[in-house]
């Protein structure tokens, strides 16, 4: 299945969720390969980081010049990380995914860029690839007003699904990344490791679970 993260959006957490997803389904023995479309290369400097460190298990990377016509002809789980930097990237992978995910932090520009993107890509998309939302940094308590709003906000955006998970805004989060670490490794107990998982099982109901936390 191809599952492209994607937003116009700079910041909103895509290449960390795909980074931490990857990880995931590698250690539930899934066959997991992640494609770099950003020109920023940020999930590919974090791979590279995983690899100086040797952690377990590795992640595999697909070439990022692949000929992106031949994404379904690849086998396993492949998860593509991209940003409004690619924007024929974007549409070129869209047009082959399964299932577009889309973070999106509260805030009002936020949703309205979510609008946007989705209208921009609705004549990209694959007949078969749903659009999901979901809230990615929220305030940790999330009961804030912006929170709230942004929850009832995504709930009406058309034609995407609203996912029943969220990840609150951590300020460790960012370590995990320069120790190329998945959150679930460095802080398994931690809330933010929850929702993550939790985000996991919204994902990948049927995957049958290995390894927990
Ligand atoms: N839930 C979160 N809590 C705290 N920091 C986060 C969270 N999600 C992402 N970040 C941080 O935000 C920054 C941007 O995330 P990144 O994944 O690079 O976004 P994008 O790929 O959409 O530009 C990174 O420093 C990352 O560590
Ligand atoms: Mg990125």
């Amino acid at each position: 299945m191809i599952t492209v993260i994607g937003n116009l959006k700079g910041g909103s957490g895509k290449s960390t969720i795909a980074f931490n997803l990857a990880i995931w389904l590698a250690w539930q023995e899934c066959d997991v390969k992640l494609l770099d479309l950003d020109p920023q290369r940020t999930l590919s400097d974090l791979v590279g980081v995983r690899e100086e460190e040797e952690f377990a298990p590795p992640i595999k990377m697909l070439p990022p010049d692949m000929h992106l016509e031949n994404l379904r002809k690849v086998s396993g789980e492949v998860i593509v990380d991209v940003g409004a930097a690619n924007m024929v990237g974007m549409f070129a992978a869209i047009s082959q995914a399964h299932r577009l995910l889309i973070p999106v932090v509260p805030g009002q520009a936020d949703v309205w860029s979510t609008q946007r993107f989705l209208s921009m890509i609705a004549s990209h998309r694959h007949p078969e690839c749903e659009a999901m939302m979901f809230l990615n940094r929220t305030d940790p308590l999330g009961g804030s007003k912006e929170t709230r709003e942004a929850a009832e906000a995504i709930s009406m955006l058309t034609p995407a699904t609203a996912l029943p998970a969220r990840l609150s805004q951590r300020v460790w989060i960012c370590r995990t990344l320069s120790e190329g670490l998945a959150v679930f490794e460095m802080e398994p107990r931690d809330k933010g490791s929850l929702e993550f998982l939790n985000l996991t099982q919204v994902l990948y109901p049927n995957l049958p679970v290995k390894k927990t936390w």
